[in-house]
């Protein structure tokens, strides 16, 4: 097979990080060829400079045999090369089909006139909706889109455009198993038609399910590109860190003590009067690890959303040590002892135009404690931040003073586990803690989490990984079209999937 894109001996640095270190390598016509690497290891940014985000500062790009002389997005596209990035670049108050012509729209002519042919424009879109399958309400807005149906429009805007190299960084993090079933089938299906892959992603098995070949990426090196039918995941793995990964975390066990949170007959209702919730019902004592199970968008962003105090529309009560807190602001029930690692770390959970200290500072700047004479004690937040930089592993070019926004997806999501955590309160909720964190951090992360749990503190778990809730969990209720339909100590995987799925109640 030919060789589409070759890069040769490309290096970026950013100040403090050589992002991409004398990088070469090629990708073949027609096949599905996987980056992998720990967080921070440099994917997103050769990535972004194939697409042409970035200039490299030096080496080449040969996409087709001809050079790369000129990088930007217009050009890349030109070249037929797309990119689905790892947090969505859409207009949200647009419509769907408006988002996929953006800047291609049909013009027609009528006299000296030209005007915006919109009627072709949504026919080509759902032509092309349908040759891949693909399908999404045309006439929907971004806003209203669940993410899986953001990204089947990120991927039909790349379509449109007639790319013929699609790289995809991260797109399975943010989806739940089945939709990622679909996902992996869409690309074996773009594969097919003759397009080019590149699949960035943390998720081995997915590798090992769709790929042909796979390049790692170690600190801003090549580490070495291999055939995916010779590795196993176990090889990966360890290519990827650069030594044997022992899984073992080990839970102890229960050792529960009085009761913390306690939700009351919660009930929410969105504002087009939809019932999302109906009648909530648990409690979660110290030391317990309570999990909530259940297929994406049967409502547990919204219960996240009412306990942490987010959306404060609902009926119901919810308590914290006895405290009804039922009516308290976000900030007043992170006082009575709320932590809460969002799902949206980038909107809900981090500023990501403030630095990391600042980041670190979000829950405390204002208290006393932190400003003397009416100025806030920076010094304070900044030998934090270089603490928690430390224990938490937060790759990073610039130390506190690094902008999240530079950081790559995964070190953000450390700064919110390390902000939250180290707050040591009595309740935590995690809402999808391991999202987008490579294989090394998840295991440090789920540590964290059971060690929040011998220190007796009680923690509520959202997560779309049923491996994940059945490692962690002491109590799991699983959740269906907004009703808990059970809770229980003692669910096999089978019967959990059985309510999940509605087949059971
Ligand atoms: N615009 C930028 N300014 C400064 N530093 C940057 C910028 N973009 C990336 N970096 C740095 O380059 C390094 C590589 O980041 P990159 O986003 O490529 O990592 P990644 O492999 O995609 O990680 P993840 O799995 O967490 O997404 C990181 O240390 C990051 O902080
Ligand atoms: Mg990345």
């Amino acid at each position: 097979m030919e060789n589409i894109i070759e890069i040769k001996n490309l290096t970026k640095s950013f100040p403090g990080v050589v992002a991409n270190d004398d990088i070469s390598l090629e990708v073949k016509k027609g096949e599905i060829f996987a980056l992998l690497g720990e967080n921070g290891a440099g994917k997103s940014v050769l990535m972004s400079i194939l697409f042409g985000m970035y200039e490299p500062d030096s080496g080449e790009i040969y996409i087709r045999g001809e050079k790369i002389n000129e990088f930007s997005p217009q050009k890349s596209t030109i070249r037929g090369i797309g990119m689905v990035h790892q947090h969505f670049k859409l207009v949200e108050n647009y419509t769907v089909w408006e988002n996929i012509t953006l800047g291609q729209e049909i013009v027609k002519k009528l006299g000296p006139f030209n005007f915006l042919d919109n009627k072709k424009s949504i026919e080509e879109v759902k032509a092309l909706m349908e040759k891949f399958g693909l399908e999404v309400n045309v006439n929907a807005l971004i806003s209203d889109l669940t993410v899986a149906q953001m990204q089947r429009v990120e991927i039909l805007k790349m379509l449109y455009r007639n790319a013929e190299i699609l790289i995809f960084d991260e797109p399975t993090a943010v989806l739940a198993p089945q939709e990622i079933e679909n996902l992996l089938a869409t690309i074996v299906e773009l594969k097919n038609s003759g397009k080019t892959i590149i699949l960035v992603t943390h998720k081995l098995d997915e590798i090992k399910k769709v790929a042909d070949r796979f390049a790692v990426l170690r600190r801003g090196s090549l580490i070495d590109v291999r055939d995916v039918e010779n590795t196993s995941t176990k090889e990966m793995a360890n290519l990827m860190v650069g030594r044997d990964i022992v899984i073992d975390t080990v839970k102890e066990e229960a050792n529960f003590g009085k009761t913390v949170l306690e939700v009351k007959d919660l009930s929410l209702k969105n504002n087009l009067g939809v019932e999302k919730l109906k009648n909530i019902n648990f409690s979660i004592r110290e030391g317990e690890i309570f999990a909530i199970a259940g297929v994406d968008g049967n409502g547990q962003e919204e219960i996240a959303e009412a306990i942490s105090g987010l959306n404060r529309g609902y009926t119901g009560e919810i308590s914290l040590n006895g405290v009804d807190i039922s009516r308290f602001t976000v900030r007043e029930r992170n006082l009575e002892g709320m932590s809460f690692i969002p799902e949206d770390r980038q909107n809900t959970g981090l500023i990501v135009d403030f630095n990391i200290a600042e980041n670190i500072s979000l829950r405390d700047y204002y208290k006393d404690e932190y400003n003397k004479n009416g100025k806030m004690d920076k010094g304070h937040f900044i030998d934090r931040a270089d603490d928690l930089i430390d224990k938490y592993d937060i790759r990073q070019g610039r130390g506190p003073q690094t902008i999240v926004r530079t950081m790559s997806g995964g070190n953000q999501q450390k700064v919110i586990l390390a902000r939250e955590i180290e707050e040591n309160l009595p309740f935590i909720i995690f809402v999808q803690p391991t999202r987008g964190l490579d294989i090394g951090a998840i295991e440090k992360t789920r540590e964290y989490i059971l060690e929040e749990r011998r220190k007796g503190r009680a923690i509520l778990l959202i997560s779309y990984e049923l491996e994940e809730i059945l490692a962690l969990s002491d109590t799991i209720a699983v959740i269906y079209g907004g009703e808990i339909l059970k809770i229980s100590d003692s669910l096999t995987q089978t019967e959990i999937g059985e309510y999940m799925t509605g087949a059971k109640r």
